[in-house]
């Protein structure tokens, strides 16, 4: 067979019959993907030709080329980028060998030239013919994907099946894209589920993406089919440097939109309990108004993604008052602390627009570790060395004021808007435990408990006291906050923090 007939054949895959059965579940096959993914004509294809070697089971009867998976490099908006996709229609994307070969290749270039890895994930997990040798496979790439953490930004779409241990590869990256219907991620499936806890629950309710973009946390994003998840990791690289030894780039965008001081001036109603939209207030600040949400659906009392302020990419860590008040609790602690590192990582500065009520109580959080998992966010963002700066638009109490990247954790700059109330506790609970007795013995015990509450907003949570110990650099007005920012951003840039030389730090897990 002449070159040419050995690339038809690599092309074809599994055969026109099974690339027709991807297609019918609504899936793009491996090469479509990776059309999409990377700019046009820029895919340079490694080991096309590579076959496995096995010769169990009838395995040496069919050897297709590529062995389930192509890879290569290519650029997504101009850049390099390293990617592998694996081919459901060769031994249903079963990873043997060979196949593990060809990623871990690739995943060494990505390392030795520093620019991100793309997983498309479409498998069936471990070949099962190849036995034992398929697990080494799997632990080949675990290794890497960890020793490649925090040196090159890692991103796995999951685009089919991927179960057992091959959901540990995706799960060191940064990032987990999954795609609604078509792509599920379980240690165990359905029927083991069943036989060892006797629990009946769909593949879908069981691993689908909806479950673990908002339930488990596992995937980052939710998309709508193939295209929309690979036009997504596209727009993320955008906010990404190519290692951690870079910077991101900058990009000129549109300035906030028109109207935004107007709106930001009124954003913060007069009733402290009352919330309002905090998505509107970040997209009023930032450059066109274009935020890229992370985890938006999992976790929602806190906002994380990433954005521009004046061309440069930023993290953002928001609390959100329109759920549960914005308070802290478990799973909002390990979504900031996980978007928080990856921020510093990879030089990327971070935003914090703080309304904190404080730590979530009840014997739920208690029991399940609030203690430990609360401290990852303080861990986070004590440790974080790349520039910091928070706007306090409204409250910040209790050890959540601490954590909020507070100046004493080395925020650099702390902002807040006039009506921020900045104290131990909220003015309820205050006056209810340091006039109990007062307030017992009174009268008219409400009347009373008012006055005191009003005093304590007066003199205690407001922002003039924190500023008169510098713990707050400025009070600002909302419209000048995207000018604060900036400025502060521009001021930042060549900021240089050092962690003490350690091993690793031991952050509580
Ligand atoms: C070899 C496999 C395979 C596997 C699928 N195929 N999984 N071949 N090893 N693990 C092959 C099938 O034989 C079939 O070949 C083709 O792929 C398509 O499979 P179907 O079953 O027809 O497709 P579908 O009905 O869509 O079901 C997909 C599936 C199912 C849900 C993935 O195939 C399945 O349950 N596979 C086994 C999954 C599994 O248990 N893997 C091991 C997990 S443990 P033909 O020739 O007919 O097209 C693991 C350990 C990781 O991975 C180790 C890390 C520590």
């Amino acid at each position: 067979m002449d070159l040419h007939s050995r690339r038809q054949e690599a092309r074809k895959g599994g055969g026109e019959e099974r690339q027709a059965k991807q297609h019918a579940k609504g899936k793009l096959s491996a090469r479509e993907r990776i059309e999409i993914l990377v700019d046009d004509d820029s895919f340079q294809e490694l080991g096309m030709f590579v076959r496995h070697q096995a010769t169990s089971f009838g395995l040496e009867k069919n050897r297709p080329y590529g062995d389930g998976v192509i890879t290569g490099y290519g650029a997504i908006h101009g850049r390099l980028v390293y990617v592998f996709s694996q081919d459901f229609t060769v031994f249903g994307g079963s990873l043997g060998q060979a196949h593990a070969r060809k990623i871990v290749n690739i995943m060494d270039l990505a390392m030795q030239n520093g620019a991100p890895l793309i997983g498309l994930n479409d498998s069936g997990g471990a070949r099962i013919q190849e036995g034992v040798v398929s697990l080494g496979g799997y632990a080949d790439i675990f290794l890497r994907n960890t020793l490649a953490s925090g040196v090159i930004p890692q991103i796995s779409a999951v685009m089919g099946p991927c179960a057992g241990g091959a959901v540990y590869s995706p799960a060191i990256t940064d990032f987990i894209f999954m795609v609604r219907n078509t792509s599920h991620m379980f240690v165990t499936g359905p029927n083991v589920v069943k036989t060892v806890t006797h629990e009946d629950v769909t593949l879908e309710e069981l691993g689908g993406a909806e479950t673990h973009a908002s339930r488990s946390g596992v995937a980052h994003m939710a998309c709508n089919g193939d295209a929309e998840c690979l036009m997504k990791i596209r727009e993320l690289l955008n906010y990404l440097p190519q290692n951690c030894e870079e910077p991101a780039t900058d990009i000129a965008t549109a300035e906030a939109p028109e109207n935004a001081s107007a709106v930001l001036d009124e954003i913060i109603p007069d009733n402290p309990n009352k919330p309002y939209p905090m998505h509107s207030l970040i997209e009023q600040i930032i450059d066109g108004g274009d935020f890229f949400e992370i985890h938006e659906e999992f976790a929602a009392n806190m906002i994380v993604g990433f954005a521009r302020l004046g061309g440069q990419s930023i993290g953002i860590v928001a609390n959100n008052p329109e759920v549960l008040a914005g308070v802290l609790d478990i799973d909002t602690s390990i979504k900031g602390a996980r978007f928080v590192r990856f921020c510093d990582a990879f030089n990327i500065p971070l935003v914090v627009f703080e309304d904190v009520p404080g730590f979530m109580p009840g014997t739920e959080q208690e029991w399940n570790g609030i203690i430990r998992n609360g401290a990852k966010l303080l861990y986070a963002f004590c440790e974080a060395t790349v520039p910091k700066i928070t706007v306090i638009t409204r409250k910040a109490y209790g050890g959540a004021y601490d954590v909020m990247n507070s100046k004493h954790i080395r925020g650099d700059l702390n902002f807040a808007w006039p009506k921020a109330e900045i104290a131990v506790m909220g003015p309820q609970g205050a006056v209810e435990i340091i006039f109990k007795r007062q307030i017992k013995e009174a009268e008219n015990p409400d009347d009373l408990k008012d006055e005191f509450i009003s005093e304590y907003r007066d003199n205690l949570a407001n922002p003039y006291v924190a500023a008169e110990y510098g713990y707050i650099d400025d009070v600002i007005e909302p419209h000048e906050t995207r000018d604060k920012l900036i400025a502060g951003l521009s001021m930042l840039r060549n900021k240089v923090a050092r962690n003490p030389h350690k091993k690793h730090g031991n952050i509580p897990l």
